[in-house]
């Protein structure tokens, strides 16, 4: 099943000349980690804007084409809607936590869609339990820390039990320990709840041993979407501009130099299996 179609998209910003979406033809279908890569200014956070009404209900400019989401035609459907269907988390989670304090804050998106209190209950506690922040149910979201101010933006995303859950650089504030955990959480979240995770992201060392499919753009185009498997041994990825996993890198410079022969690995146990099959010194 299609979570998302992209038909045939097109999107110019007003004001722009240039189109910051070109012909884009996307599916995402259910229960995937995609990985979404490219450049800065590829159009990644525009992309994502198409995904829950934002783009073109929001910001103004010109579209040719379609989105729909689980069937709903973008440009037809509100927002508040699609927001059951898809959720977003953007970079800076400051701008998204407006309630007294992180209860009301998961609490509202499901006030304004006239769920049954008990219902309300039940869902809060299972996504402060998910995204482990019952501790600071009654703190207010400016006495929180940006990896807590990230997990309560997940978790007020998580009440309204989307389909899909969307993160924008969702770790791009955070020092390196923390990018981890909100990582390591994420895959748990996909673990637990079946959900499709789409997530932007810059730590591609973080993020590539948990990541099914990937999907690669460059200026405004996606130029490929397939399985890690294939983007990683593939030209487009390497001829991206991105800070590459360290992994990736020596074992590209192995297969340069003809020692390495076969996939390039993802994660730290990939990789050793692969080096185990190598006979370095012979
Ligand atoms: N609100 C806006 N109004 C006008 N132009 C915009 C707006 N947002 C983005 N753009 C333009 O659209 C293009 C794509 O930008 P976008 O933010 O989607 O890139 P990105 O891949 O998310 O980059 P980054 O990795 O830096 O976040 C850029 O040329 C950018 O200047
Ligand atoms: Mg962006």
């Amino acid at each position: 099943m299609n979570l998302i179609k992209f038909n045939n998209f097109f999107f110019r910003y007003k004001g722009n000349e240039d189109y910051a979406l070109n012909n884009i033809n996307l599916k995402i279908g259910d229960n995937k980690f995609i990985l979404l890569c490219g450049e800065t200014g590829s159009g990644k956070t525009t992309l994502i804007r198409c995904m829950n009404g934002l783009i073109p209900q929001f910001y103004s400019g010109f579209y040719k084409g379609k989105v729909e989401i689980n069937g709903k035609d973008t440009t037809e459907t509100s927002i508040a809607n699609l927001s059951t269907e898809v959720g977003i988390v953007f970079q800076n989670p400051e701008n998204q936590l407006i309630a007294m304090n992180v209860e009301h804050e998961i609490a509202f998106g499901l006030e304004n869609l006239g769920i049954p209190p008990n219902e309300i209950s039940r869902r809060i506690k299972e996504s402060a339990s998910l995204t482990e922040i019952e501790h600071i149910l009654d703190k207010a979201p400016f006495e929180l820390s940006g990896g807590e101010q990230q997990r309560v933006a997940i978790a007020s995303i998580l009440v309204l039990e989307p389909k899909l859950l969307i993160l924008d650089e969702p770790t791009a504030l955070l020092d390196p320990y923390m990018a981890k955990k909100i990582i390591n959480l994420l895959t748990e979240i996909k673990i637990e709840k079946k959900i499709t995770i789409l997530i932007s992201e810059h730590r591609l060392d973080l993020i590539l041993p948990f990541t099914e499919q990937m999907i690669l753009m460059k200026g405004g185009y996606v130029i490929e979407h397939d399985i890690r498997e294939k983007i990683l041994n593939g030209d487009n990825f390497k001829n991206l501009n991105l800070n590459k996993p360290v992994i990736y890198a020596i074992f590209n410079k192995l297969r340069i130099d003809g020692i390495f022969h076969g996939k390039i690995p993802a994660s730290i146990p990939d990789a050793i299996n692969s080096l185990k099959q190598l006979k370095l010194g012979e």
